[in-house]
């Protein structure tokens, strides 16, 4: 990604610390935040400072890194099984974080602590930099799905900010762009944090593509009207049956895709997958605070950050922030490997 005409990541690690694209300030300031121990990685991923399945996990992974080297030595498993809980703790539905946990932890088992940190930190760099070739990849599978003219709507942020680099539902848009297709692309807001009208609207700004934000509930006009050709979603976890969770909103826009006719991809790498969870049920929702649904912030008439009430002062919200598309909806899944049919079949052969 380029932002102000220098190559960024969305995270990285060096030394002991963890930088982070700042995504609580976008749109409005572009700032590097900086983590300097394991708990303040975990800090980051709660407040969303990082987001999206594929930036959480690689996060997640360098937070390990952090652990090991914050332990003591003399108690160094006992330690790294305490943060490693707390890890997995900070968010719950984005399967990438407990592949990247998991992955880490299987490595570390039994090493003492030199000997640990030096092999969770070569392996949270090696994840880093998967997930940049796994998205590539996607943007090159997905790229063959979009012909020149295409509308496309998208929902959340799944580009360059929830990964790495180049992302998974916007992937296919970059590669298709870098190739001189035109393309229009529909940007659901994505109520109640905003990660389509803030942070997709923003990276499709700095590359150049036409678009324009719509509103959450504005997607069936635009299919009902033949003005949108396909939609490609991220996921940030998918059941073994093809089941996909998604940023809460999904499931409609997937519903009235089928109504209308209109292709429905989801893009994810198989890190994303949760092979061993049978269906969308058995997948854990995040519920999140009703503040996000009840206080909104942008900048005021003096370019100031104000946060505002948009609600009837005293009445709750409640606040589900994934909801899960049944396998049914999804024309396909684009992952690093292929393209699959989102059944249990097809995704099985990803792992073989
Ligand atoms: O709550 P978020 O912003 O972390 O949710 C992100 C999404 O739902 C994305 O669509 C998903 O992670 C796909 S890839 C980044």
């Amino acid at each position: 990604m380029i932002v102000n005409g220098k190559h960024y990541k969305t995270v990285w690690m060096e030394g002991s610390k963890v930088f982070l694209i700042n995504q609580n300030k976008l749109p409005f300031e572009f700032e590097i935040f900086t983590s300097s121990t394991y708990g303040e990685s975990i800090q980051a991923i709660k407040t969303m400072i990082t987001r999206g399945a594929g930036a959480i996990g690689v996060t997640a992974g360098f937070a390990v890194v952090q652990a090991a080297m914050e332990a003591p030595s003399n108690d160094f498993q006992a330690f790294m099984t305490r943060a490693i809980s707390a890890i997995n703790a900070s968010r719950p539905t984005a399967n990438n974080l407990f592949y990247a946990t998991k992955k880490i932890a299987d490595a570390i088992k039994g090493l003492d602590k030199e000997w640990a940190v030096k092999a969770s930190s070569e392996l949270a760099q090696q994840l880093a930099l998967e997930n940049i070739l796994e998205a590539k990849a996607i943007g090159e599978y997905g790229n063959s799905l979009i012909k020149n003219g295409m509308s496309i709507e998208t929902h959340c942020n799944a580009g360059w900010l929830g990964f790495v680099d180049y992302g998974s539902a916007l992937s296919p848009i970059y590669t298709a762009h870098r190739e001189g297709k035109k393309m229009f692309i529909y940007v659901d807001e994505t109520r109640p944090r905003g990660q389509g009208a803030r942070l997709t609207a923003w990276e499709l700004q700095n590359e150049g593509i036409p678009h324009a934000i719509i509103a959450d509930n504005a997607g069936a006009f635009y299919m009902q009207r033949g003005e949108i050709d396909m939609m490609i979603v991220g996921a940030d976890r998918i059941a073994a049956n093809g089941d996909v969770a998604n940023k809460i909103g999904t499931l409609e826009k997937a519903i009235i895709a089928k109504e209308y006719n209109v292709p429905f991809y989801v893009a994810a790498p198989t890190s994303t997958i949760d092979i061993n969870c049978p269906s969308g049920k058995e997948i854990p929702i995040e519920m999140r605070s009703e503040d996000e649904v009840l206080v909104q912030s942008g900048l005021d008439q003096d370019g100031n950050m104000k946060s505002i009430h948009v609600a009837a002062p005293g009445s709750p919200a409640y606040n589900p922030a994934f909801d899960v598309s049944p396998a049914k909806y999804i024309s396909g899944i684009i992952t690093e490997k292929g393209i699959v049919r989102a059944c249990e079949d097809d995704i099985r052969t990803l792992f073989d």
